[in-house]
């Protein structure tokens, strides 16, 4: 396992050629031992020395940091305060890299940008190498709820079964299934609805009060039960139908399951349904363009028919939807740069076991907003909702903090 990890490290991933000649150079071994850091290695990036720093380094650092950084960080680097990171036993190089970014801006307008302004290199080195130098902090024991969108979407869908049928399959005609519905679509129908952009009164009322995470994990229940045909009857000449169906299939598919997000899928819907739904578009109720030029040629039967035919097709699940992963799930994902459970043994990345929940939690917002910069991790955030990152924060703050000691050996 050691092994392993030492070997990945050595064909790893960082990119820049100062760490990576170094990296090559020697091995850098890294162990969850705590406390102190050693490092020998020629001309080495200015991170990096913060591995080298003797004691009397980390005694300047010690001193810079009682009297500058412990009001908010806490004198052993455990902060107390809401917002403020923990720094005791975080990585030497990523606390030096991260008090850089914050006087150059990179890092936004914190109260970091006006405590570091001031600050020599000298100083910043010697800083993170004390805080580095400190035992971690303990693990949180917060109990945070866990949020599960497709729990928290089942919950919400409770009172729309009524209508829409057990498991968005309706047993009622004039009432649509819900299954088969990308989720995308499902969303902005509902916040069409909500907004009275599109009219019925029974479904502005069913709406109106729900929040957006609550449609999304509405949607998200919806698109991931089975679906099938709707247990409604359908009334017309489904050859007809299937004939009058050749321009539609160029957006609503062949056999009606739509491919694209945006297009609703038309395969095993009511019929009943169908054909209010072309009328609405004929008649203006619903204003969408394309299908009101679509419907305005269609007489009476043809609705039926069409009607009849999409409803007599199989509905197949919408395309890329898939069940949200679980915290645990994510972190392995996390793991691979972030270290075993959030442990870091790549000097210039952060460990995350143990920090607190609120810093974690708005930090990984930072990165999806694109207040904090940082390709890795923009990336991976961008596909986290705030149910997964609330989870994922909570994760971390419960994981036991290592310290990790690296040693640069010089290779012969
Ligand atoms: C006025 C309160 C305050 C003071 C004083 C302060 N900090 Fe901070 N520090 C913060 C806050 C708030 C954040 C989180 C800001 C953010 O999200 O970018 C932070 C973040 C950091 C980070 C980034 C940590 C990480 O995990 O990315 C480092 C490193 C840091 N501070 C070091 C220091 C050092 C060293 C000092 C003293 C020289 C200091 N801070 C003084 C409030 C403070
Ligand atoms: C009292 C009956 C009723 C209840 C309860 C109800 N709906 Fe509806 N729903 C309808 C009717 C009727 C329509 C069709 C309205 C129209 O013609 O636009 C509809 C349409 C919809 C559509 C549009 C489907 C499409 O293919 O465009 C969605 C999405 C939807 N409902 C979701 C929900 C959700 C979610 C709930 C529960 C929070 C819910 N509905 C509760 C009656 C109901
Ligand atoms: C150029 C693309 C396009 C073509 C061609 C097209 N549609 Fe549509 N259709 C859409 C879009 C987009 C929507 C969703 C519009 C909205 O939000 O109201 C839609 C919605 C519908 C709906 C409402 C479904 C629901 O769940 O509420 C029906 C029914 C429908 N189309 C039938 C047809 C039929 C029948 C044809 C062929 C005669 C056709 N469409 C051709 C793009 C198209
Ligand atoms: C490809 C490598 C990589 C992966 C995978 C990755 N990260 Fe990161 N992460 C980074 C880098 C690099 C940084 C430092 C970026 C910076 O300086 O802002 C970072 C920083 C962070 C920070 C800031 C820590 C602090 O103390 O401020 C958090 C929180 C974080 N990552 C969480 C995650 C989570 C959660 C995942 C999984 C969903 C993840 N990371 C996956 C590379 C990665």
């Amino acid at each position: 396992m050691e092994k392993d990890r030492r070997s990945r490290r050595r064909t790893g991933h960082l990119a820049a050629p100062g760490i990576r000649s170094v990296l090559l150079a020697a091995c850098v071994i890294a162990a969850n031992l705590g406390g102190g850091a050693v490092a020998q290695a020629p001309k080495i990036a200015d991170e990096l020395r913060t591995l080298s720093a003797n004691s009397a380094d980390i005694a300047d650092g010690k001193r810079l940091a009682q009297s500058i950084c412990a009001p908010c960080h806490g004198a052993d680097g455990v902060s107390q305060k809401e917002g403020v990171p923990h720094l005791a036993g975080q990585r030497a190089p990523y606390l030096y890299l991260e008090l850089r970014a914050y006087q150059t801006g990179l890092r936004g307008a914190t109260p970091m940008r006006n405590t570091v302004t001031a600050l020599n290199n000298e100083a910043l080195v010697k800083v993170a190498a004390y805080f580095a130098s400190l035992d971690p902090p303990p693990s949180s024991t917060a109990n945070v709820a866990v949020a599960d969108a497709l729990k928290d979407g089942e919950a919400a869908a409770a009172s729309c079964g009524g209508c829409h049928g057990e498991a968005g399959i309706t047993k009622t005609a004039g009432f649509p299934s819900l299954v088969g519905l990308d989720p995308k679509y499902l969303v902005t129908s509902m916040k069409m609805y909500r907004s009275g952009q599109r009219k019925s009164d029974l479904m502005t009322a069913m709406v109106a009060n729900l929040a957006d995470s609550a449609l999304n994990n509405i949607a998200l229940f919806y698109a991931l039960q089975k679906p099938a045909p709707a247990q409604s009857p359908a009334a017309g000449d489904r050859a007809a139908g299937q004939a009058a169906a050749t321009p539609c299939a160029g957006c609503h598919g062949d056999t009606g399951a739509s491919g694209n997000p945006d297009i609703p899928s038309l395969a095993g819907q009511d019929a009943t349904y169908l054909a209010t739904a072309m009328l609405a578009y004929r008649q203006g109720a619903r204003t969408d363009e394309t299908m009101k030029g679509m419907v305005a040629a269609l007489d009476e039967a043809t609705i039926k028919n069409l009607s009849a035919w999409y409803a007599a097709q199989e509905p197949k699940a919408p395309v890329n939807v898939r069940k949200p992963l679980s915290a645990e799930e994510w972190a392995q994902r996390c793991d691979r740069c972030h270290g075993t459970n959030g442990n870091s043994t790549d000097p210039r990345l952060p460990a995350l076991a143990g920090q607190r929940f609120d810093y974690l939690d708005a930090v990984l917002k930072d990165y999806r907003g694109r207040m904090r910069k940082n390709p890795q991790m923009a990336a991976m955030s961008d596909v986290l909702s705030d149910g997964d990152i609330r989870n994922l924060a909570a994760y971390y703050s419960r994981q036991k903090a290592k310290a990790v000691m690296f040693i640069a050996i010089p290779s012969k």
